[in-house]
This record gives structure tokens, C-alpha cells and sequence, in this order.
């Protein structure tokens, strides 16, 4: 029998570690298992009807087009109409700014192979997203992390980071974070991007939940304001339906060639099929009202999450109230542990992502993100008195 390490396989592949997410996940797909681990977007909200008609207008308008190998950078009408919707966020967009990707996990991938050599350092979050880590593992890079509080990155630190490590780029997720929900303030933004213009560097925008806002008014976008030091990645994956993979990077127009030339080496091109039905959505003119639709789902089942914890937590439990997003950010008392409660829950039949693999030097583990979008609202209220009773159960004496 050969072995992955007989067959040679590189040792630093090897070392990879699976998601721990992935992990959860399967645990918690047990029968019975109230879940607030995943990411997922509620099925209910992805617009089935629409996304039909529009399949049937792609195979109308394009035939063989649509089945054929399209452009490395994404199909030019597809780039003209995220262009066009993207306005109303980045008044300079254009299409010339933006390639599709597979997701944007491949946009992390296109950005971690355009900057990463082994041992590169990038400053982000703590903590972070941690498929972020996942795709800037595999290039080996370490990390400079920065603190949050409410109003996000902790950006006077980012210097000091910046000069001791000589980072390859910072890593932010701005809108309601996965995992903290914290919106980084437009103050934080402005000082970030003078941060970046004096020392040269990237900002790398991660951005699939900044239109996922129920309530307050949006903060100006990092591309917006900062134009060409940032680097941006969005995704249809939490505002229509993530099964398609695909997602946009923007980014400045003499970065287009390299971000073209690292796609080609890994898929050649995102899925054209894919590409011409979001279009053709698109230029059905009924995202924002999708958009709108899946705020009003989410914001009652965020609001019932929060009000269920504060009839059956302890009151030393503290949780982050996002405006916007898919999560909800916890912190136990002192002393205990995030990862040592889990199995208990998960035998009371309650699952949630523990906080520790979000922060790539260690720490957090006190804390827990517990996901809403994806939970009815008796799942909801019973999972939440389920944990409840766990973390009373294993309070600190
Ligand atoms: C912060 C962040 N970035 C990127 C992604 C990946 O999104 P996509 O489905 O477009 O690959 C996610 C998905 O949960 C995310 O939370």
C-alpha cells in the first residue's frame, strides 16, 4: 500500500491541517444536532424562481456560447454589469478593475499566490477568518496580528506590526466579521489606508457580508476610500446563492495581468454557464430587493438568537450585537474553554464553531461564534437553552 509520504507528497502539504470547521460540521450532522456551527446562508433565501428563468434566458440568448471556455478574467458582459451594480459602493468602478473568481476563496488563493513566498508575513485581524488562514497557509505565510475592539482592527497597532515584520499585505474583514460581527469604523478605515499609502502595502478588502446590513447606515467601502492601495473580493455566495462559486476581485488595472496570469494556472476560467446565469440575473434588476429579503430573514432570527441568550446565559457571557451579517461573537467567563464545552453540547445536541482557530497565534479560547442565519426560530430558541444549560452546567466555581 503506498502512503501520501511514499508517493512523495511536499511535507508542508502534509502539515496542512483540514478545516476545522469541516470538522465541526460533521459532527454536527449527527441526527438531532441543533447546528449554529456552519456559515450558511438559509436555503429559503436564495431565489430559486428567478435563478430559473434566468437559466433559461442564458441557453435563449448565448446557445453554445454559454457551454463554451470563456476568458481567464470572466465573461466581459458579466464584469460591465457587476461593474455597473458595484457603483453604487465604488463610484470609479469598471470592468477593467474586476476578474472573476471562484469564489472568494480563490480570490484569497489568486492573492496569497501573486504575494506569498514562505515565511512572508500578513498583518490581519484577531481573530480572523479563518479560511483566510487556510488558503494563505499554503504558501506558509505567518501572521502579525492585531487586536479588535467595537470599532474593529485595532489600527494604531498595525504600525509598530508593519515595521517589525515587513508584511506582504494587511488583511482585513471590514463589514460584519467572520466570526467577531464587528464593522470596522470609517475613522479605523482612513487611518488603515494612510497606514498602507506610507509603507506601500496592499489592503486586502474581504467582503461578502458588507450588504448583509440590518440596521445603521453603511460605512464607506476600503476600495472607496482608499481607491488603489486596496484590494477587494466580494461574492454572490451570502446575497444570492454560494453553490454557483463565483465572485469578484477588484483590483488596480496594473495588477489585472498578474491576478489573470495566477487564475490560468489553477482553473483557466470560472465556470462560463455560471457567469452568463448571474448576468442574466443581474439584468433582471431584482438583487437589491433579494438583498432586502434576506435582511428581513435574517434581522428577526438574529434578534431572537440575542434575546433567547439573555433569558439563559449566565450574565458573565458576553455577546457582540452585529448590525448586519450571519454570526454572533461570544465570550464565556474566565477559565473556561470554547473547545473543552463542545463535546458537551454537541451530547446535548447543540453544535457551534469554538473561537481559538480564528486567531492564527493563539488565544481566544474563551470564545464561540454562533451562526443565525441558517436556524428556524424553534431551532433557535431551543439550541440557545440547550447551551444555556451546558455553560451553567460548567461554569467556573
Ligand atoms: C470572510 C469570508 N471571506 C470569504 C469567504 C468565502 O466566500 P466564497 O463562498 O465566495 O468562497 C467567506 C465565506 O464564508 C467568508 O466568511
Amino acid at each position: 500500500m503506498t502512503t501520501p509520504e511514499k508517493w512523495g507528497v511536499v511535507p508542508h502539504v502534509l502539515d496542512l491541517e483540514t478545516s476545522i470547521i469541516r470538522e465541526i460540521l460533521k459532527l454536527s450532522s449527527k441526527p438531532g444536532v441543533i447546528s449554529f456551527a456552519g456559515g450558511l446562508p438559509a436555503p429559503e433565501s436564495f431565489p430559486e424562481d428567478d435563478l430559473r428563468e434566468a437559466t433559461i434566458r442564458v441557453y435563449d440568448k448565448y446557445h453554445h456560447q454559454a457551454l463554451q471556455y470563456s476568458l481567464s478574467m470572466g465573461v466581459r458582459e458579466f464584469r460591465e454589469a457587476i461593474a455597473d451594480y458595484g457603483r453604487r459602493r465604488i463610484p470609479e468602478l469598471r470592468a477593467e478593475n474586476i476578474i472573476i473568481t471562484s469564489g472568494s476563496q480563490q480570490g484569497l488563493d489568486l492573492v496569497g499566490r501573486a504575494f506569498l513566498d514562505p515565511g512572508d508575513y500578513v498583518v490581519c485581524e484577531a481573530p480572523t477568518y479563518v479560511g483566510a488562514l487556510q488558503a494563505f497557509n499554503f504558501y506558509q505565510a505567518r501572521y502579525a496580528t492585531v487586536g479588535m475592539d467595537k470599532e474593529g482592527m485595532i489600527v494604531d497597532e498595525v504600525e509598530a506590526a508593519v515595521k517589525k515584520h515587513k508584511p506582504k499585505f494587511i488583511y482585513v474583514v471590514p463589514n460584519f466579521q467572520n466570526p467577531s460581527g464587528i464593522t470596522m469604523s470609517l475613522k479605523r478605515r482612513l487611518q488603515l489606508i494612510d497606514i498602507a499609502n506610507r509603507y506601500h502595502l496592499p489592503i486586502i478588502d474581504d467582503n461578502p457580508y458588507g450588504d448583509l446590513r440590518f440596521e445603521g447606515e453603511p460605512v464607506d467601502s476600503l476600495r472607496a476610500l482608499g481607491g488603489d492601495t486596496v484590494i477587494s473580493l466580494s461574492t454572490f455566495s451570502k446575497i444570492c446563492a454560494p453553490g454557483f462559486r463565483i465572485a469578484w476581485l477588484i483590483a488596480p488595472e496594473n495588477m489585472m495581468g498578474v491576478f489573470e496570469k495566477v487564475k490560468q494556472c489553477g482553473d483557466l476560467h470560472t465556470s462560463t454557464f455560471g457567469q452568463m446565469v448571474l448576468l442574466e440575473y443581474l439584468l433582471m434588476d431584482k438583487l437589491d430587493d433579494q438583498i432586502k429579503s434576506i435582511c428581513k430573514l435574517y434581522r428577526p432570527r438574529r434578534d431572537l438568537m440575542l434575546k433567547t441568550i439573555s433569558e439563559h446565559f449566565p450574565s458573565e457571557v458576553k455577546v457582540i450585537k452585529p448590525n448586519g451579517g450571519l454570526f454572533l461573537w461570544v465570550t464565556l467567563p474566565n477559565g473556561m474553554s470554547g473547545k473543552d464545552l463542545l463535546p458537551k453540547a454537541v451530547d446535548s445536541k447543540v453544535a457551534y464553531v469554538y473561537g481559538s482557530p480564528f486567531f492564527p497565534n493563539g488565544g481566544g479560547e474563551e470564545t464561540l461564534r454562533l451562526n443565525f442565519s441558517n436556524a428556524n426560530d424553534e431551532n433557535i430558541v431551543e439550541g440557545i437553552k440547550r447551551l444555556g444549560r451546558i455553560i451553567k452546567e460548567n461554569m467556573p466555581q
